[in-house]
Parts: structure tokens; sequence; C-alpha cells
């Protein structure tokens, strides 16, 4: 391995045209290039992390080429010492010395996928601790180990406990039907951290926060019982961002959640974009005691799954949602309904998508189980994509009606005024 010197570098700034000053960066995350939270891109101590340029809810940070001279810092990894450029990532600093990162598990040596420093999948030993690459500042004299130890507890930025009247997409039915405003159905947490950039994401605050302190799978699950026995409900969910990117956080999760929750009574929610899922990983999951799950299919082709969640690299998404689809169909066939419930979710905005493929979602889900549940989410803008319009209560039972008309027997639709169906 070689360090290279000779490199393009990226600096992120500030577009004080764009800014509204609305203080989203300053609340929900420090720059890790100053180590605090700041509205300012400072371009001297910028090392291009790409938090705040993927973060910003109007899109005012912009990537510049840096112009500044760097210098070469040494850092050692696993013992070996390397001279690699100042100012830039962990992740990027051990890239220039032929270390691959990949945004699907086990393609590369190691797992990236969000790259907010939000879900520490791509965590290694830096100076004796444990601190996600995507995120951290090289330094000269840096230390850094590629294994982290065996019994290493993982750890992942995890917060908004609440309980919730509606549940999510894994929630059957018949249970959202007795929730409201004065009567929860379930606990819920949000783990931070994405591998999809939806330009309307509903838990933008959550998915980019890198505030918040880590937690351990041991931690969030006793935080999520409490929330259990104070709201007298017997379902525990996860969502996000996406809770799956880090698979050792989550099957320890699940596993601690069932050991303080042995009651025949307590369900095991998931949320999921189930675009990294594997039949390996779900088999797993099921063991260590998931009891639901909701997997989102965010459409049929691949441009649309690109329009809505913000992928622009085209192999890429074909391979998040063929695998979306592909585990869709493997939990189905093997565990439900005797072994977990299964809710699927598809985002609908006709703006994203039109009914044609909707249709044709609709006939490819009947041609799997025509009882099971699909959940329309009706898409609105919160993040960026201000410009688009919240599906109306009609143009939602217009959706609905397509997927009825497919032979699907249990389709709900989600609206402004409350849920449709089934
Ligand atoms: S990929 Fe680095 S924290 Fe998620």
């Amino acid at each position: 391995m070689q360090a290279e010197s000779k490199h393009k570098f990226y600096v992120c700034r500030r577009n004080s045209d764009k800014c509204l000053e609305c203080g989203f960066c300053l609340e929900n995350f420090i720059c890790p290039g100053m180590g605090k939270a700041t509205i300012e891109r400072y371009e001297t101590v910028c090392i291009d992390c790409q938090v705040c340029f993927s973060a910003c809810p109007y899109e005012a940070v912009q990537r510049i080429i840096d112009i500044v001279p760097r210098r070469e810092i040494k850092i050692l990894v696993d013992g070996k010492e390397f001279l690699v450029p100042e100012r830039i990532t962990v992740k990027k600093a051990l890239e220039f010395l032929g270390l691959e990162f990949g945004k699907f598990p086990n393609e590369a040596k190691i797992f990236a996928p969000c790259e907010t420093g939000g879900c520490f999948a791509c965590a290694l030993l830096i100076d004796g601790e444990p601190k996600p690459a995507c995120i951290t500042p090289v330094h000269n004299g840096m230390e850094i180990k590629l294994e982290l130890p065996d019994n290493f507890v993982p750890i992942r930025r995890i917060s908004g406990f609440q309980p919730h009247p509606v549940g999510g997409v894994g929630t059957p039915w018949w249970i959202k039907q007795r929730g409201s405003y004065h009567h929860y159905i379930e606990v819920a947490c949000f783990a931070h951290g994405c591998n999809l950039r939806c330009p309307q994401c509903q838990n933008y605050t959550i998915t980019y926060n890198n505030i918040t302190k880590p937690m351990t799978p041991h931690e969030a699950a006793a935080t999520l019982t409490a929330y259990r026995n104070k709201y007298g409900v017997d379902r525990m969910a996860i969502s996000g961002g996406e809770p799956t990117l880090n698979r050792k956080w989550l099957i320890e999760f699940f596993r601690e959640l069932k050991r303080l929750n042995p009651d025949k009574e307590a369900r095991f929610h998931l949320d999921t974009n189930a675009t990294i899922l594997t039949p390996d990983y779900v088999d797993e999951l099921i063991e260590a005691g998931l009891t639901d799950i909701g997997p989102d299919l965010k459409g049929l082709r691949t441009e649309t799954f690109m329009r809505i969640t913000g992928i622009f690299d085209y192999g890429l998404a074909q391979k998040y949602l063929k695998n979306a689809w592909n585990i869709t169909k493997y939990l189905i066939d093997n565990y439900y309904p005797e072994k977990i419930f299964v809710g699927i979710g598809i985002p609908y905005n006709p703006y994203l998508m039109s009914l044609e493929e909707l249709r044709e979602i609709g006939e490819k889900l009947a041609s799997f189980d025509l009882e099971i549940q699909v959940c329309l989410l009706d898409y609105f803008p919160t993040f960026r994509r201000r410009n688009m319009k919240r599906p109306s209560p009609n143009q939602m039972k217009t959706a609905r009606k397509v997927l009825l008309e497919t032979g699907l027997k249990t389709v709900l639709a989600q609206t402004e005024i409350g849920h449709i169906g089934p």
C-alpha cells in the first residue's frame, strides 16, 4: 500500500444565497472537521466528509475544488506506517492506501452504508476507540486497527424513544385500528444513518444527526422496554434512518429485547427499506426474536427508485431495489404468516410514481400472496423537494383502488385525514 498525494480534493462551502439560517446544522450535527456545530463551513479545516452537504435541507452547501496545498502526515495502520494527505477522513485515507469501502454488505473489505456517522458499520479502532471511519478526520500519528476486538460491543446512534398511536408499516391493520391519539399501540425508537438519500425524507432530523451519543444494543433494548412498561403496550419497534445497516448491533438488540420481554404478548417489530437484507440476515433476525417486519418497496423500476431515494448510481440503485423485492419474496415464502407478520409499505405520490407502475407493483405482490397487507404511504415533502404536493385523500383512494383491482385483499392507504381501509 502506498500513500497518494497528488489528488484533487474538495471542500464544502456554505452558499449564503441559499442558506436560510434555519439552524438545522447547529442543532443536529457536529462538523467533524471543526469538532463542533457550526453554520459556517471552514474550508481550511473541512475534511470533505459531506455530512453537511447531504444533510442541509436547503442544499446550501456546495463542494468546491480545494486549492490549498496539503502536507502529508503519518498514520499507523495495523502497526505499519503510511503517509497520507492531511484534512481527509480515515475512510478517504484508507482508500488512498488501496482499501475498499462498499455500500452493500460483503462487497468490499469495509461496509460504509450511511457515510454520515450514524450507523457505525464502518467503525474501526482509531486511537484505541471505536470511531466511524467515514467522518473521523486523520491526524498525524493516528493509530488505526482494521479489526475490532472479538469482545467489542457494537454501538450506533439511536434516539426518538416514544409511544406511537398508529405504529409503522409492519404493524397489522387490526392493531392500527385500535390506536388513537389517546391510545398508544406501540413504542418505537429510531436508528440514525441511512444508505438512501431520499429528498422527501420524513425522519431527516434523526437520519443525519451525529450529535446523539451512541448506544449499545443493551442500552437501547432496556430503554425501549422501560417505554413499553410505562405506556402499557406489547409492541416494540425500531425504525430509522435504516436500522439494518449495523447487523451485529441489530441482532444483539432483538436478542436483548426478547430476553427482557419473554412474555407471549411481546412483539418485536422492524421497519426497513430492505435494500441490504439477505436471507441469512433475515434468518438471524427471526432467530433473535423478530416477529413483525415492514419492508418498503420504493418502486418497481430503477428510475423510480432513484427518483424516490436520491441515489444517483444506477447500478447501486438497481441492486438495492432488486434486493428489496427478493427479500420481500423470501419473507413471504419462508415465514409469513405462520412465523412472522409481514406488512409492505409502498410510497406513493403522483410526482414520484405513475398509477401504471403502481398497478404493476400490485400485480407482482398479488403473485406472491393475495392476503399480504400493503400500506400505501402518502409521501409528502419534509426535508427537500418542497415543490412536491402531498397527495390528496382522493388521490390516495384512487391509488388504493388500483391495488385492489390487482386482487390484493388487504390494502390500507395513509392519508392526511387518517388511514383508509382495509
Ligand atoms: S457508514 Fe460510517 S457511520 Fe455509517
